[in-house]
């Protein structure tokens, strides 16, 4: 394109055009293409230039002189046009990734202790302060320390009573109670001695009682001389710590192969039922002469708990596979 040299006023009508272009770019982008358009090779303001060689010598310095200030012009309006744009954006920029520091902040959803753990915790403080040690074994057991060291012999009606999980290893199954850490615990330590072991357990059954796999604590005393009198002073003393005092609770007579005599206790729920929560007994002499202790000495007590049956009593749970369901409705209430 030629674009005819022309008057001043030509000039100045083509530099208004130029400027209204210039104001009409909406970002750095659409600048440049404005910039090409005048000041490029083939731009209009180069057409002019180039044009100034067809004229007459004696016109070109004059017509030389304009053309030159009207690109310095184009140029200092085109350096305006590029800042302010610049300066736009940083501000868009601002505005959009605006942060109010006066928000409040979002909080952090902590975690809850499991009522199953805080339970135990609190079952195992009790008898912690009673001097008891703690210990803890293994959850796949052997039939020798699950039953037969326990006066369990095979074969024997008690068995049926436990539901046990075998394992493909015929002599290996999942613990179907903590009593088998009496016998791990008197292999390896002299009485007198006191323990208590928490641990899971897992029984073949699943109803609003039952989970095939709940907690228990075992605890036992081996001394000289100990009676069903101690026994029933140790159960008021926990139960008295636990539920808080006046907790009725009663004896109700039992039979387990590895105490004589046995019971059962239970407590008095809100409602007014009795509800089992444990089982306990004078250790069978069996027992401890399997594990190698002079039962003439030295005889004991033993008591089994049922961690699941006392966290619903003392957090007033109803069914209890809501422990195992892992709703964070339900577990949230029992933050500590
Ligand atoms: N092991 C028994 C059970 O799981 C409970 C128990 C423990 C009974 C210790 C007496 C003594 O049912």
């Amino acid at each position: 394109m030629t674009t005819p040299i022309c008057s001043e006023s030509d000039l100045r009508e083509f530099l208004a055009e130029a400027q209204a272009d210039l104001g009409q770019a909406r970002d750095e982008a659409q600048l440049e293409a404005v910039k090409v358009a005048y000041l490029g090779r083939k731009g209009r303001l180069t057409g002019m230039l180039r044009a100034l060689g067809r004229l007459d010598p004696g016109r070109r310095p004059a017509a030389g002189k304009a053309v030159n200030q009207a690109r310095r012009e184009l140029s200092e309006a085109l350096r305006r046009r590029r800042a302010e744009l610049r300066e736009e954006r940083l501000r868009r920029s601002l505005e959009a990734g605006q942060l109010d520091v006066s928000l409040p902040g979002r909080g952090d959803a902590r975690g809850a202790r499991h009522p199953i753990s805080l339970t135990m915790e609190r079952i195992l403080d009790i008898f912690a302060g009673l001097g008891f040690g703690i210990a803890t074994g293994p959850e796949v057991e052997d039939e020798h320390f699950n039953f037969e060291a326990l006066n369990i012999p095979p074969l024997h009606p008690a068995r049926a009573m436990h539901d046990t999980f075998y394992l493909e290893r015929k002599d290996l199954l999942l613990r179907t109670h903590t009593s088998p850490m009496q016998i791990r615990y008197l292999q390896h330590r002299k009485p007198p001695l006191r323990f208590v072991a928490p641990g899971r357990v897992y029984r073949r059954d699943a109803d609003a009682t039952h989970s095939p796999m709940f907690h228990q604590v075992e605890g036992m005393v081996v001394d000289e001389a100990v009676s069903m009198a101690d026994l029933k002073g140790l159960l008021e003393k926990f139960l008295e710590d636990f539920f808080g005092p006046g907790v009725e609770f009663r004896l109700r007579p039992s039979y387990f192969p590895f105490t004589e005599p046995s019971a059962e206790v239970d407590i008095r729920s809100a409602s007014g039922a009795w509800l089992e929560v444990l089982g306990c007994g004078l250790v069978h002499p069996r027992v401890l002469e399997n594990c190698g202790v002079d039962t003439k000495r030295y005889n004991g007590l033993a008591l089994g708990l049922g961690v699941e049956r006392l966290a619903m009593l003392s957090l007033g749970i109803l069914d209890l596979r809501s422990f195992f369901d892992n709703d964070q409705r339900f577990l949230a209430q029992f933050r500590r």
